[in-house]
């Protein structure tokens, strides 16, 4: 399939956009300083922190924020467990979803949740961190996935 463009100047801290690539969604997520952060902080509550259980993204996104550029997360939006869409859930300590809920991906076919790196929390059904999908920035603004 050819590569999809997603243009990032407009997404703002903390928004997400989806588009869809080869017939999946992708989700792209601009995140805060914030939300970056927490990220090495959750690793002992995670299935697999560094994303090496088997091959789930490229070489490229081998650091603690998943990506090519901190702020931006690109992951393929399909629940690793039977495929659901996550939806994107940023807010903190929600009602449904607990105080201990710092932002993440929330399954809502059989609860597996993610990190804001797309990184599975332990205990779930989900047995994989969601994947990440070979990208460029053909600009500075211009994610290129494919
Ligand atoms: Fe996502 Fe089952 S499909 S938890």
């Amino acid at each position: 399939g050819a590569p999809v463009d997603v243009n990032v100047a407009k997404l703002s801290p903390g928004q997400m956009v989806t588009v869809a690539w080869r017939g999946q969604p992708i989700y792209v997520v601009h995140r805060t300083p914030k939300m970056i952060e927490s990220l090495p902080s959750l690793d002992s509550q995670l299935l697999d922190p560094d994303s090496k259980v088997q091959s789930q993204q490229p070489k490229f996104a081998d650091n603690f924020y998943r990506s090519r550029k901190e702020p931006f997360l690109v992951v393929v939006g399909i629940c690793t467990h039977l495929g659901c869409a996550p939806t994107y859930r940023p807010e903190v300590a929600p009602k449904d979803l607990g105080p201990d809920w710092i932002g993440g991906f929330f399954c809502p076919c059989h609860g597996s949740k993610y990190d804001l790196a797309g990184r599975v929390y332990k205990s779930m059904p989900a047995p994989l961190n969601l994947l990440v999908p070979d990208y460029i920035f053909a600009s500075e603004d211009l994610i290129r996935i494919g």
